[in-house]
């Protein structure tokens, strides 16, 4: 069933229910008008456990690429200890074809702060760290002025109607980050507060136990925070109402696919932007229900689901799911952040490989070996491919090395790899033909490796 109202865009007039000229910052005031910050009134009067129970019940799960549920994730807390303790929003958004988290902030900013203030007090997290990436600067503007605007409003501050957290005021600021990738896996995020290089940690310990500053923090997409006031306001059960719900006979502990979600569009449609739809809108219905269709009526040949880490969709699957699922159902690394990225019959996949491939080696931050050789690689063998140089023997190479960087889970300490190595695998894969009819034979006798599936 098609979204029946919109919520992330209640006040961010988008197709069907509104249009794009009509949107405007909202303020403090017309957050308020419109039903704003109930949900955190509510969250006062709950226990803070009672939120966190909220939260599970729900199932809503991150919407910055892993999936992970959001109350689970703030359940692995441990108990208080009177010292400081973090909520740091991820908020660099830097994956090619995302920048949904963009449009909240441009036109919505507190919807993220009521969302932040539910999480602090279900969590009891004195202080907050909004995590920019470097480039949105005039987001970053917006964001200082609502969080002004929450201060002089007692969202923040002093005299909060939170109350003290960990005998502390709460309070939020906006860091701003340099323009890395890398950044916005959540543990080199961690280092970059901290004022060291943007490196990715290895886990455990986990952040919830030793984060930003040694103590336990929780990481949140701002999407996932945005969520938290509609759900706390309206519950459980609306919340539900929304998405894909479990299969049958999948045990209730795997979370389903509940909720809308903001899905980015870009690429060859005619009308891209961010939408909000319901969880399981397929592809199909994105390009031609919103997105005013194919671009000059031309076929439509992939997509990247969420990010082009989580590879591609084959030309006859475009009527997969935008749901958590995709990933097992479509053979691509998952949902990721529902950026979806068309492409259409003219797209040179080759050079389109060589670009996602140049990206992830450009930004692999060079401590695990597997994706700083592995990826440099890649690249090279894909523009020689490109350039009408390559060999078949580069095929068995391309596939070699993509299957030993996801065959090694482990080696690399953080997933940026794993994005590099589902990107070649599934435009190999999936698009075999565009690749082998580019090369010569290998002069190289017997070098031959299968395809992987
Ligand atoms: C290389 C890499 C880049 C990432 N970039 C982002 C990002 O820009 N924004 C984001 O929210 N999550 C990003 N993530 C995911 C975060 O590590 C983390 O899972 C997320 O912020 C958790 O929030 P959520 O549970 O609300 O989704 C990235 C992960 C990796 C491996
Ligand atoms: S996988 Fe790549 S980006 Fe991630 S820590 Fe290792 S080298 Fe750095």
């Amino acid at each position: 069933m098609p979204l029946q109202e919109p919520v992330l865009t209640k006040r961010i007039p988008t197709p069907p229910f509104g249009d794009f000229s009509q949107r405007k910052l909202i303020s403090y005031e017309d957050f308020v008008a419109t039903g704003g910050y109930v949900g955190l009134k509510k969250a006062i009067d709950m226990q803070p456990s009672d939120i966190i129970d909220t939260m599970k019940a729900s199932e809503l799960r991150g919407r910055g690429g892993a999936g992970f549920p959001a109350g689970v994730k703030w359940s692995f807390l441990p108990p208080q200890d009177g010292k400081p303790r973090y909520l740091a929003v991820n908020s660099d958004e830097s994956e090619p074809g995302t920048f949904k988290d963009r449009m909240l902030l441009d036109f919505d900013p507190h919807i993220l702060l009521e969302g932040i203030a539910i999480c602090m007090r279900a969590c009891q997290l004195d202080t907050t760290y909004i995590y920019i990436r470097g480039e949105y600067h005039h987001q970053a503007k917006v964001l200082n002025a609502a969080i002004d605007e929450a201060y002089a409003n007692n969202i923040f501050g002093p005299n909060s109607i939170m109350g003290k957290i960990n005998d502390r005021e709460p309070r939020c600021f906006v860091h701003r980050g340099a323009g890395a990738y890398i950044c916005g896996e959540e543990t080199a995020l961690l280092n970059s507060l901290e004022g060291k290089r943007g490196w990715p940690r290895i886990k455990p310990p986990f952040p919830a136990v030793a984060g930003a500053f040694g103590r336990p923090t929780i990481i949140n997409n701002v999407e996932t925070l945005a969520m938290c006031g509609p759900i706390i306001d309206r519950g459980v059960d609306w919340f539900k109402t929304m998405g894909v719900a479990r299969p049958e006979g999948v045990p209730p502990h795997v979370p389903a696919s509940y909720g809308p979600k903001l899905i980015g569009v870009s690429g060859h449609v005619n009308r891209p932007g961010v939408y909000e739809e319901n969880l399981g809108i397929t592809v199909r219905e994105m390009i031609e229900k919103y997105c005013g269709g194919m671009r000059n009526g031309k076929k439509f040949k992939s997509a990247v689901p969420g990010g082009i880490a989580m590879g591609v969709l084959g030309t006859d699957q475009i009527d997969a799911p935008l749901d958590f699922d995709i990933g097992r159902n479509f053979g691509c690394l998952g949902l990721g952040t529902a950026g979806v990225i068309v492409m259409d019959e003219d797209t040179d996949m080759v050079a389109m490989a060589r670009n996602v491939v140049r990206f992830f080696s450009h930004e692999s931050c060079g401590q695990c070996t597997p994706c700083r050789e592995g990826s440099n690689w890649v690249y090279k063998t894909l523009k020689r491919i490109e350039e009408g140089n390559g060999t078949t023997a580069d095929l068995d190479l391309l596939l070699e090395v993509s299957g030993s960087q996801g065959a090694m889970p482990g080696t690399t300490i953080c997933g940026l790899a794993d994005g590099t190595n589902w990107a070649i695998k599934t435009f190999l894969n999936k698009f075999w033909d565009d690749f082998e009819s580019r090369v010569k034979p290998s002069k190289i006798a017997g070098y031959s490796l299968p395809v992987l599936v």
